[in-house]
């Protein structure tokens, strides 16, 4: 027998496996397993299959397991869009015991940790524009402590990476208790959340093993927009524009790999630019949360000071930081928010910041304005997070590797957070 704390430790030894729950006791002898809880009552465990292979936590002749993972993408995206969508229509077989609450929801709270919670305010923008669903998102560290209103027809959605979590953990069981259905979006298969909550959609992307999570990312903002086109199909959303959405949910895993051949031009960039101190990034409308999200990975590991802001709000203060030696990065997609962002740029251009944009294939409107453009393929807007994230993931690992640190295992951070 193997005692860990995840699969990934034993996969090399045995695929099969056997999940304590909280209050479970283990003991392991010459006889053999015996689980019992903390009162010495015995509990039956059923031996579980683990679902993932040794070759997918090595490294593939890569040099960490963050760049595998940001190359993996392309087929990560097609994993989680496997068999989901067919003959323009979402199939989200996870949904099936919860059909009757998630057709009739009213209201939709998102809630996740880090990178899970710029997912969850993306999907925000989805569910709102594309099934007109009232979404609110919540740090599960404020939704564990903050009393949250749940009103009949009320729907949760806990989002995680490795399900784990203990900050989301306890705020799906606070909404919960407040009598919430809740959907579990989560990549660990057989782990807490997916186990505690009332249905759940695995991403199906497999270990993630890179403290910062990329692969992950893409993979549920890629689900929530399946989530928020099977709720808008049975509301308000047309045939005709779902079929499009689909259409360009299949190229995106291709768009994607298009993005990754940035690579070169992302590393340049980041040995240009790696000894300033201190970044912005800058995004509004559904690539706002982008711009968070490229500020954390920068800051995770290669511990650059990066602040993610919405590019409206720069002048509210920020502004002040921008001088000659700042470098702003922008994320101006042709999204409907593109000519405010342009405007923005302008404002930051007459201050003399280092202005990087990240924008759509195509568009010819920022040179001269920016100091660098990374062109992205262009795709339907609503898609375009997916895309202007890659530039920003690769940003990061060059930054990060540029200063010489450890990319796949920063300071002070673990893969999974479970502690409070
Ligand atoms: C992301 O790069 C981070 N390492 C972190 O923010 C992470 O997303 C967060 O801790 C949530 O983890 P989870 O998805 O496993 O719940």
């Amino acid at each position: 027998f193997f005692i860990s704390s995840d699969g990934s430790a034993v996969v090399e030894h045995t695929s099969q496996v056997v999940y304590l729950n909280d209050g479970e006791l283990a003991c392991i002898g010459p006889d053999g397993l015996h689980v019992t809880t903390t009162d010495a009552i015995p509990v039956h465990k059923e031996v579980t299959e683990l679902e993932m292979t040794l070759e997918q936590i090595q490294l593939d002749g890569y040099e960490h397991h963050m760049l595998k993972e940001i190359n993996e993408q392309p087929a990560s995206l097609r994993d989680a869009m496997r068999g989901r969508m067919h003959q323009g229509q979402v199939w989200l077989g996870g949904l099936q015991v919860i059909d009757r609450e998630w057709a009739r929801c009213q209201r939709l709270m998102l809630t996740g940790c880090g990178t899970a919670w710029h997912a969850g305010l993306i999907g925000e923008y989805l569910f709102e524009e594309l099934a007109r669903i009232p979404t609110e998102v919540q740090y599960a560290s404020e939704l564990r402590y903050r009393n949250p209103i749940v009103e009949e027809g009320t729907l949760a959605v806990a989002i995680s990476q490795s399900g784990e979590t203990a900050d989301t953990l306890a705020a799906l069981h606070e909404v919960h208790t407040k009598g919430a259905t809740v959907l579990g979006l989560v990549n660990a298969v057989g782990s807490t959340i997916a186990r505690e909550t009332d249905a759940g959609i695995y991403l199906h992307v497999g270990p993630e093993i890179g403290v910062a999570s990329t692969k992950a990312f893409t993979a549920q903002v890629a689900v929530l927009t399946l989530m928020a086109i099977d709720l808008g199909r049975r509301r308000h959303l047309s045939a005709e524009y779902t079929a499009e959405i689909l259409a360009e949910l299949e190229q995106l895993p291709d768009k994607v790999a298009a993005a990754l051949d940035l690579d070169a031009q992302c590393a340049a960039l980041a040995k240009r630019l790696t000894e300033r101190d201190n970044w912005l990034y800058m995004g509004r409308g559904i690539n706002f949360p982008v711009a968070l999200e490229g500020a954390l990975k920068l800051k995770e590991i290669s511990y650059i000071h990066a602040e993610g802001l919405h590019a409206a709000e720069m002048k509210h203060g920020p502004i002040a930081l921008v001088d000659l030696d700042m470098p702003v990065i922008f994320v101006a997609a042709l999204d409907s928010t593109y000519e405010k962002v342009l405007a923005n740029i302008e404002e930051v251009n007459a201050r003399g910041g280092r202005i990087i944009a990240i924008a759509s294939k195509g568009d010819t409107r920022l040179e001269g304005l920016a100091e660098e453009v990374i062109y992205v393929p262009a795709s339907h807007p609503l898609l375009s997070p997916i895309l202007t994230t890659v530039p920003l993931q690769l940003i990061a690992y060059h930054a990060a590797l540029e200063r010489g640190h450890d990319v796949d295992k920063p300071r002070n951070l673990a893969k999974s957070v479970t502690v409070e």
